[in-house]
């Protein structure tokens, strides 16, 4: 299969899947009700004036999290459904300074210099090609903008990092890639952005719950408890694994929040 082939497939399974799940992203504590929100509010200090695209909403935790601080949030996504939750939900919050529209990260559909801030939060494992989601992130910056990223962050060990987003595909086939830190430096400095800060931070993660939003049958569930029952010492260290065979399992994973400047 060519690139483009490949990388259309992903985002037609990612439209998919959560385009059939998009309800349970919205009412998810783990993006909804997350400390990580708060960090990267402070990370940027947002100003009244500023117009903020939010990339890959989801249910539309970050945008809601932003809008208060600011005049303009445009909150966007590639799936269609997953907007309409989005926009379900924080419409019944009477909140009135987010719009909603469907773009595809990779080629947004907004003119050049148009936004003080681009967020885009735990999505672009998702995203096929990196280089082109952080190219548009650029384009549509204003001149000094911020880009305010948060994902899941591989390890600089390749075969950790290959075993652990091998972990994620199972669990959700729309997964691409989970980056090291090297890896979005060199994607964020190739199109000269300025890198100002970088933080990690783990969230624990309850099996039964992440299977559960993607509704993964047993079987599959069983594969991610012997991944993490056969795992070396070194993703084990990195997962920390508790209670594998038992309902109340749990592990870990590794988040990144970088701040980069136009
Ligand atoms: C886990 S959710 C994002 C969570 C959300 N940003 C938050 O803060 O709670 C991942 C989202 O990425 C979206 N997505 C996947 N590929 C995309 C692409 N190429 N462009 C835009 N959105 C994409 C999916 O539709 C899904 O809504």
């Amino acid at each position: 299969m060519s690139h483009q082939k490949r990388n259309e497939f992903k985002k037609t399974l990612s439209k998919k899947r959560f385009g059939k799940f998009s309800r349970a992203y919205v009412t998810s504590k783990h993006h909804g009700k997350s400390l990580d929100l708060e960090k990267l509010l402070q990370l940027c200090s947002p100003q009244k004036t500023w117009n903020v695209l939010d990339i890959a909403t989801g249910g539309g935790h970050t945008a809601l999290k932003f809008a208060p601080y600011v005049s303009q949030v445009i909150a966007t996504d590639i799936t269609t459904k997953m907007l309409q939750s989005a926009q379900e939900f924080i419409e019944k919050k009477g909140i009135n300074n987010i719009k909603f529209e469907e773009a595809d990260a990779e080629a947004l559909p907004f003119e050049d210099n148009q936004f003080d801030l681009v967020t885009c939060r735990i999505a672009a494992h998702h995203f096929p090609n990196i280089g082109k989601f952080v190219r548009e992130s650029y384009r549509v910056l204003k001149k000094k903008g911020y880009l305010l990223l948060e994902d899941q962050v591989a390890s600089e060990n390749k075969a950790t990092a290959e075993y652990i987003n091998n972990f994620e595909k199972l669990r959700d086939p729309s997964h691409v890639k989970t980056l090291s830190k090297k890896e979005w430096f060199q994607e964020l400095k190739a199109v000269r952005f300025k890198i100002l800060e970088h933080q990690y931070f783990q969230k624990e993660i309850k099996l039964e719950w992440w299977t559960r939003v993607q509704n993964c049958n047993s079987k599959t569930i069983q594969t991610l408890r012997d991944l993490l029952k056969n795992a070396s010492v070194d993703i084990k260290a990195r997962m920390e694994p508790k209670n594998i065979l038992k309902s109340n399992c749990t592990f870990k994973i590794n988040f990144i929040l970088i701040k980069a400047q136009k």
